[in-house]
């Protein structure tokens, strides 16, 4: 246990003994202000309760019967009780635990397979910003579960199988560039597939004949099975280029294609049928009842036999469950499919899947990107590529105007502006909708991902200049023997801070509760150097415990940065 929680621990243990009921980890919270303490509780309220006297009197009462270790001094503000640590044990503690590469990391998830799926793009329709938004939200929960000790499985749910791909053999054997394909396929597919809707407002053969090549297809024919597994094919691999910009990776790519190839889509409705969930509809098509559960009907066959994107979902989360016996299985998917997957959960739930309730939709809300501030070729998609170029183009900018020096600019541009993006989209409630800024993203001063970047470096910079020569003493000795001034005490309790955020990250999911603490985190930081010289400190003593300090800020947020898929600079 990490000494935030140990303290915490043993301050909830304590206050059970002294009271008699029950107390939890959140009867114990920080108080508002540094000099209220470093932990508080408003349990007297209860106690008074049970005890029928006054909160005022239950605090004093409560106050009375403790005796804990770690700490220094207990104090009674009316109803509330503060607790103040032992300073130089505390704070020695910290920078140690701070110190180590996976600082905050816990074996807590042992045992448990936790899957991811996220990003999802289709084959052949354009990788949207939202689609952004779930590559960057899911790889960041897969690192936090994985910190925590968790076996994760990231899964790309590759949406490489549907109607359209009928229309776009139609549209590739009457239009199709081989060139273009391969230069570019996600973009020439896109392409193909917007003009055959042009040309099919026109002529209505055309989506028979769609038609026609997608049962062709579902039946196996070599010409558009080709057609597809090239497609597919080279679209992964485009894919695979833009997650390895972000360094993004996925343990599996198993599509929806699979579900149906491999028989196991039929297989569920076959099985929904034989244990009453499903029912067919006169016109032939295969329901689930679901309006009296408060949902509308999910239909997981249509009436030509085809089976469609839902019925891919309950097979894959079975198979899921049969080969992982996963423990949680997220789908981070944005909040237009809110209803699909109640409906799809439901549904797995009436089979007598009780593995349902380890389901769950990470559901996220959309991302609006500024209007003509990119080149959107023909108007129609906005590629991420050029969402990331563009990013990196402003971010050199700015690199050129503060720091014209630096040797590898490009490099450095590229990992700015994906922080910029990743920042803005991880530093917001994931249910909340986020407009895209470039300014606001990219300013280095406001609360970005660049300006954690630059903490990081500057932090970075101040360990170069200051670490030789420094006297070889044992920290914790030090800090006994020095008054740490306010700023040094309150940047390494912050730093303390950190296991306890990642575990909140997790538990609800919210890497804001990440993103919101590095940036108070590096506030406090700020301060710190303002006001402590670590170089030119006034003794050699104080600049051992600064540059101990500025050292467990810079692993503390670095590990943080990381959790979020940010790159930690060295200099920028
Ligand atoms: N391919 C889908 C889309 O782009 C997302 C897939 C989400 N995952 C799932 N298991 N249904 O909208």
């Amino acid at each position: 246990m990490y000494i935030y929680e140990e303290v915490k621990e043993s301050i909830r243990e304590e206050l059970e003994e002294a009271t008699d009921m029950e107390v939890t980890e959140k009867d114990i919270e920080k108080p508002p202000e540094p000099n209220m303490g470093d932990f508080s509780t408003s349990i007297a309220f209860k106690y008074a309760e049970k005890k029928g006297k006054s909160p005022v009197k239950a605090a004093e009462d409560i106050k009375e019967k403790m005796n804990l270790e770690n700490i220094e001094k207990i104090q009674v503000k009316g109803p509330y009780i503060n607790f103040y640590v032992k300073k130089d044990k505390y704070c020695s503690r910290v920078l140690k635990e701070a110190k180590k590469e996976q600082y905050g990391s816990s074996e807590q998830g042992k045992g448990k397979t936790i899957i991811v799926e996220y990003s999802s793009p289709n084959v052949a329709k354009p990788f949207h910003i939202g689609h952004l938004r779930s590559t960057i939200l899911g790889e960041s929960l897969k690192n936090i579960y994985k910190y925590l000790g968790y076996k994760t499985v990231a899964i790309n749910h590759l949406g490489d199988w549907g109607t359209q791909f009928g229309k776009i053999i139609t549209a590739y054997e009457k239009w199709g560039e081989p060139e273009k394909l391969k230069e570019d396929p996600i973009e020439h597919l896109y392409e193909l597939y917007v003009k055959f809707h042009e040309e099919a407002e026109k002529n209505q053969e055309l989506e028979e004949e769609a038609r026609e090549h997608f049962r062709n297809l579902e039946d196996g024919a070599e010409k558009e099975e080709e057609l597809w597994e090239k497609f597919r094919k080279l679209s992964i691999e485009k894919f695979k280029e833009t997650y390895q910009r972000l360094k993004v990776e996925f343990d599996s790519y198993k599509g929806e294609a699979y579900y149906v190839k491999s028989g196991k889509s039929h297989e569920i409705v076959k099985e929904a049928i034989d244990k009453n969930v499903a029912e067919k509809e006169p016109e032939g098509t295969i329901i689930v009842p679901l309006e009296e559960k408060g949902l509308t009907n999910l239909i997981i066959q249509k009436e030509d036999g085809a089976t469609i994107y839902s019925t891919r979902d309950l097979a894959a989360a079975k198979e899921r469950w049969e080969e992982y016996k996963f423990h949680e299985n997220l789908y981070v998917v944005g909040s237009e499919q809110n209803l699909h997957f109640k409906q799809v959960f439901k549904t797995l739930e009436l089979l007598g899947y009780k593995w349902n309730e380890r389901c769950e939709h990470v559901s996220y809300g959309l991302v609006d990107l500024p209007k003509g501030s990119m080149s959107t070729r023909k108007g129609k998609i906005i590629k991420l590529e050029d969402v990331l170029n563009e990013a990196q183009k402003r971010s050199m900018k700015a690199i050129k105007e503060k720091n014209p020096e630096l040797e590898n600019k490009e490099e450095v541009a590229d990992e700015v502006g994906k922080a910029a993006l990743i920042f803005t989209n991880l530093n917001q409630r994931k249910n909340k909708n986020i407009k895209f800024k470039w300014n606001k993203a990219l300013d280095f001063e406001g609360d970005t991902g660049p300006y954690l970047q630059y903490a990081h470096a500057r932090a970075t910079g101040i360990i170069k200049k200051s670490s030789e020569k420094t006297i070889e003493k044992n920290t914790s000795k030090l800090i006994k023997n020095n008054e740490l001034n306010d700023e040094t005490e309150r940047l390494i309790k912050e730093i303390s801070e950190f296991p306890k955020n990642i575990k909140k990250a997790k538990e609800q999911k919210e890497t804001q509760q990440i993103s919101k603490y590095l940036l108070e985190l590096t506030h406090t930081f700020t301060k710190f150097y303002q006001k402590c010289p670590v170089k030119h400190a006034e003794t050699e003593e104080l600049k051992k415990i600064r540059l101990e300090t500025t050292k467990a800020f810079k692993n503390t947020l670095k590990q943080g940065l990381k959790l979020l898929q940010i790159t930690p600079l060295e200099e920028m």
